[in-house]
């Protein structure tokens, strides 16, 4: 990413020579948040920016592999110059983009027990010795993108319906408190009508949720044919939140690379392979890939009626802001697999999530039982508490809208999709109320 203008010259103190092991140690130097690291056990230390330049994740959060420091979230690894070495989506013979290295320091050193950082070229070959105990700078946050960001309280948000609610939070006769886009709004509802105080633009019940317009609305809705398909049995998740914005929590939904690094062991480290089509529409975008994958679980496979190794397709819609439907299908026995994610944006560091699960076992199949509704549900649960986590880690304001903030691969054409669909639903939001 690029950073800001300040710089300092000269040799900064960063942290003593034995607090630096093999986990990566975040510091600052010349007013710059950097990490420091050894590679190896007892080998020299290595200075890194903040964050990756792939999707800005703190490399605080990194761990070194095999002598190399490994992205979390993606697995790009780095060496000790900060020259990007693998990326694990580009395949066994893909070569990193130059624009994946690291711009590092200008040169770091041990010296008298503590380690030295010039982020900038300066004078002096190495740091002067120490007359006493040096002074380190106070700890600084990763950087923010230069560009702009995508955050919680965009203006252009009003100009959309948002999930609020279950449907089942609020029974009639009742009310209920929801935080959306930075306020309080109370919702009501009396004799199956419901009410918004202060008063929105729409409230309504759609999908098993409540949704609100703050104005006039302008996004297109997700369409789920699921819903309204009785081979489909359902189930909701416990509606969680997490502590930051709802756009990259929205790319981490679309982005099927993090699987191996993030759920490691909820997911089977099956990595999407090849291209995929996509395909821009109103309000937002499709994908759909075919693959050949096993599908053990099918019980077709036990009386020899299906092969092990089946077509899987995969298609994900999104709808500008924060709606997104993953639907699985194995073609040969038409088992489907389809989840929902509909994003409420309550506050700039609070996004609440809501998750349903949709289960088809295909057609001449008995209905998935309740019981493997509840298993499958228990498992999306714990794949999205880890996703979680990786986006508590993440201290981003918002998703980044300038492609140079970032270095998108190919396997990243979703995400680089949806940074265009909420630029569109953001200009589309400015001529709205320009126009108002
Ligand atoms: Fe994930």
């Amino acid at each position: 990413m690029r950073t800001s203008g300040e710089s300092a010259a000269g040799w900064f103190p960063v942290a003593r020579a034995d607090e630096v092991g093999t986990t990566p140690l975040p510091v600052s130097a010349g007013g710059r948040a950097w990490v420091v690291v050894r590679l190896r056990h007892g080998g020299e230390v290595s200075a890194f920016p903040a964050r990756c330049p792939h999707r800005l994740v703190p490399l605080a959060t990194a761990a070194v592999v095999d002598g190399r420091l490994q992205c979390a979230a993606h697995g790009w690894r780095f060496d000790g110059e900060g020259r990007c070495a693998e990326i694990p989506s580009l395949g066994a013979g893909g070569t990193p983009p130059p624009r994946a290295d690291l711009a590092g320091p200008w040169a770091v050193e041990e010296r008298a027990g503590w380690v030295w950082l010039a982020p900038d070229r300066t004078a002096h070959r190495a740091p002067a010795r120490p007359g006493g105990v040096p002074a380190v700078e106070p700890r600084r946050e990763p950087p923010a993108p230069v560009g702009p960001v995508f955050g919680n309280l965009d203006p252009s948000l009003e100009h959309a319906w948002h999930p609020v609610a279950l449907s089942t939070e609020l029974r009639d006769g009742g009310w209920l408190q929801v935080r959306l886009l930075g306020r309080t709004w109370t919702l009501s509802r009396r004799a199956d009508r419901l009410a918004a105080e202060p008063p929105a633009a729409g409230v309504r019940e759609r999908l098993g949720l409540l949704w609100l317009a703050p104005a006039e609305p302008h996004d297109v809705p997700l369409e789920v044919p699921e819903a309204g398909d009785r081979s489909f049995v359902a189930g909701w998740l416990p509606p969680l939140r997490s502590p930051g914005p709802a756009g990259p929590l929205a790319d981490t939904f679309l982005d099927a690379t993090h699987g191996p690094f993030v759920h490691p062991s909820t997911l089977a480290a099956l990595p999407e392979t090849g291209p995929y089509e996509l395909v821009r529409e109103p309000g937002g975008f499709r994908s759909v890939q075919e693959q050949e994958v096993d599908n053990p679980v099918d019980p077709g496979v036990a009386t020899g009626e299906r092969p092990l190794r089946q077509r899987r397709r995969t298609t994900y819609v999104h709808r500008a802001p924060f709606q997104l439907r993953l639907r699985q299908e194995f073609l040969d026995s038409g088992a489907t697999t389809t989840l929902l994610y509909l994003l409420q944006p309550e506050d700039a560091d609070s996004t609440r999530i809501y998750v349903r699960l949709m289960l088809a076992a295909g057609p001449g199949q008995r209905l998935p039982a309740p019981a493997t509704v509840v298993e499958q549900v228990a498992l999306q649960q714990q794949v999205l508490e880890e996703d979680i986590r990786s986006q508590a880690a993440l201290l981003l304001p918002g998703l980044p809208l300038d492609p140079r903030d970032e270095v998108h691969v190919p396997a990243d054409a979703r995400g680089v999709a949806l940074r265009q669909a909420l630029c569109d639903f953001l200009v589309a939001g400015r001529r709205g109320r320009l126009a108002a």
